[in-house]
C-alpha cells in the first residue's frame, strides 16, 4: 500500500513536470514565432506626416493608404494609378532612398502620375510622411523596410 502510493506520488511528479515543461515550451515557441518587435516610432513626427500626407497625397493614395483598387493593372496608355501603401502594397519594399527620390522626383517613368514633390516639401517633411507610412504597417514590414534602407544606403556611400 505504502509503495503504491509513492508510486502515485512519483507519477504526479512525472506529470506536473511534463506538463509545465509543455505549458513553458509553448510559451517559449509561441514567443519565438511573433516575429520582430514593432519599431519605436517618433510619435510627433507621425502627427505631422499624417496631416502633411492628408494635405498632399491622400487624394491619390487614400485617406487610409488604400490605394485605388486596380493599382497592378496599367492604364491603356501604359501609366499606373496610385498604389497603397499599406501592408497591402510594395511601399515597404524600397529603402528611404527610394522613397524619398520618388517623393522629390516623381514616378520613375516619364508619364507618371506620381508629381513631383522636390519644390513643396522639405526634407523633413517627406521623413514626417515616411514616419507616418512606417505607422501603418506591422513589425515584419517595419523590419523589412528597415533593412532595405541600410542596403540601400550602403549601396549610396563611396
Ligand atoms: C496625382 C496623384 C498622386 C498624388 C497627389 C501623389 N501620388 Fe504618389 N503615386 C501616384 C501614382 C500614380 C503612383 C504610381 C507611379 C508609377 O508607378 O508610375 C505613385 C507612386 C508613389 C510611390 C511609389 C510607389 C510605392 O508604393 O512604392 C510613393 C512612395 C508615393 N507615390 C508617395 C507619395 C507621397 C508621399 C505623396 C504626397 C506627398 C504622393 N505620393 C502623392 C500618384 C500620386
Amino acid at each position: 500500500m505504502a509503495r503504491n502510493r509513492f508510486k502515485f506520488a512519483q507519477v504526479l511528479a512525472v506529470a506536473l513536470v511534463a506538463g509545465s515543461a509543455a505549458y513553458f515550451g509553448a510559451g517559449y515557441l509561441a514567443g519565438q514565432s511573433s516575429g520582430p518587435e514593432p519599431l519605436d516610432l517618433d510619435e510627433q513626427l507621425v502627427a505631422r506626416g499624417a496631416e502633411l500626407y492628408t494635405a498632399s497625397c491622400a487624394t491619390c493614395h487614400g485617406v487610409n493608404l488604400q490605394g485605388v483598387e486596380n493599382w497592378k493593372k496599367p492604364n491603356e496608355d501604359g501609366t499606373f494609378n496610385p498604389p497603397p501603401q499599406d501592408n497591402s502594397g510594395h511601399t515597404w519594399h524600397h529603402g528611404d532612398p527610394t522613397l524619398l527620390d520618388i517623393i522629390t522626383n516623381g514616378g520613375i517613368s516619364d508619364d507618371s502620375l506620381m508629381p513631383a514633390f522636390g519644390d513643396k516639401l522639405t526634407d523633413e517633411d517627406m521623413a514626417a510622411i515616411l514616419e507616418f507610412f512606417r505607422s501603418y504597417w506591422g513589425p515584419t514590414e517595419q523590419q523589412f523596410q528597415r533593412e532595405a534602407t541600410i542596403r540601400e544606403q550602403g549601396a549610396q556611400s563611396p
